[in-house]
């Protein structure tokens, strides 16, 4: 299924071009998702001095689907997920957030305002505030630190603040500074901090490196209880934690898809165990 342009709204929205930096107003309202997939990306290539670090790759995701992207270190699962972010534009091929917005022609900030959250390897959180103190900036992202901080809670946003807690099994820890957290406790916070946003599709690039066992467990319930309230593409090495989470694997390989399926499926696939053996 491919997206179309709506007539409607006419087909050039959002990016009034790269040499002003003006966009024109896109918001997560314009999302249409009613064909099922919340991302659609199409024949996509990257080049990087002649090198594809992508080469025609194509990959839908569900709405509330959690998907997770295995493949070989340089397979392109980063740049792909710098594609959708707007940190890289393709030289060729379509990115489209539901079937109307053309996220290549929108830039970083944009595409995290109309609902696109992404987690980093390394953990950026604000170590010399507070756990809550972390959530309430996320969540009143239109002041600066400062302002947010004074600015008094509404009811609602403190609710807000608790279930993420909750959610993120940082709730003794809240008013501790951030600083303090353990490496996977950080994690976790920086997720919360996404949320806080409330991003339709959330992308984590290999969330689990550096955690203890312990904490990979958690993690991995964390996002199983966030799958089908958000869509989730998952980026990881770890086989026991893609095996504990998934349903559908992609396989990436010199920057298309190899092999799509259950994790056991790809895991028999004869050019799967190829790619990894390093032939
Ligand atoms: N900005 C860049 N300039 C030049 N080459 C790049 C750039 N970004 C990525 N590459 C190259 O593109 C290829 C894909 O890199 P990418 O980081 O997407 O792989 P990956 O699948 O995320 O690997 P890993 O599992 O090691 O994180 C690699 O060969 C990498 O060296
Ligand atoms: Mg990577």
């Amino acid at each position: 299924m491919s997206p179309r342009t709506d007539a409607a709204t006419g087909e050039d929205f959002g990016w009034e071009g790269e040499a002003t930096g003006l966009a024109r107003p896109v918001d997560a309202s314009q999302l249409d998702t009613r064909h099922g997939d919340i991302l659609y990306l199409d024949d996509i290539t990257v080049s990087f001095d002649g090198f594809r670090a992508l080469n025609k790759l194509t990959l839908d995701i569900a709405v509330g689907e959690l998907r997770c992207i295995i493949g070989p270190n340089g397979a392109g699962k980063t740049t792909m997920m710098d594609v959708i972010t707007g940190k890289t534009r393709p030289d060729a091929g379509t990115a489209f957030f539901g079937q109307t917005i053309d996220l290549t022609r929108l830039n970083e900030p944009t595409i995290a305002q109309i609902g696109i959250g992404r987690k980093f390897q390394k953990p950026t959180v604000f170590e010399a505030m507070t756990v809550a103190e972390n959530l309430e900036i996320a969540l009143k992202t239109d002041k600066s630190v400062w302002a947010s901080l004074r600015a008094r809670l509404s009811g609602q946003q403190r609710d807000r603040i608790d279930e993420l807690l909750g959610l993120i099994r940082l709730g003794e820890q809240r008013q501790r500074e951030a600083g303090l957290l353990s490496h996977g406790q950080k994690q976790w916070l920086e997720i919360g901090m996404l949320l806080a946003q409330e991003p339709k599709l959330l992308l984590l690039d290999e969330p689990v490196a550096g955690m203890t066992d312990a904490e990979t467990e958690k993690t991995a319930e964390l996002l199983l209880t966030l799958k089908g309230k958000h869509s989730l593409m998952v980026v990881e090495h770890d086989m026991a934690f893609v095996g504990a989470i998934a349903e559908k694997v992609t396989v990436l390989a010199e920057g298309s898809v190899l092999a799509e399926g259950s994790l056991a499926q790809v895991q028999a696939d004869e050019r799967v165990i190829e790619v990894y053996l390093g032939r």
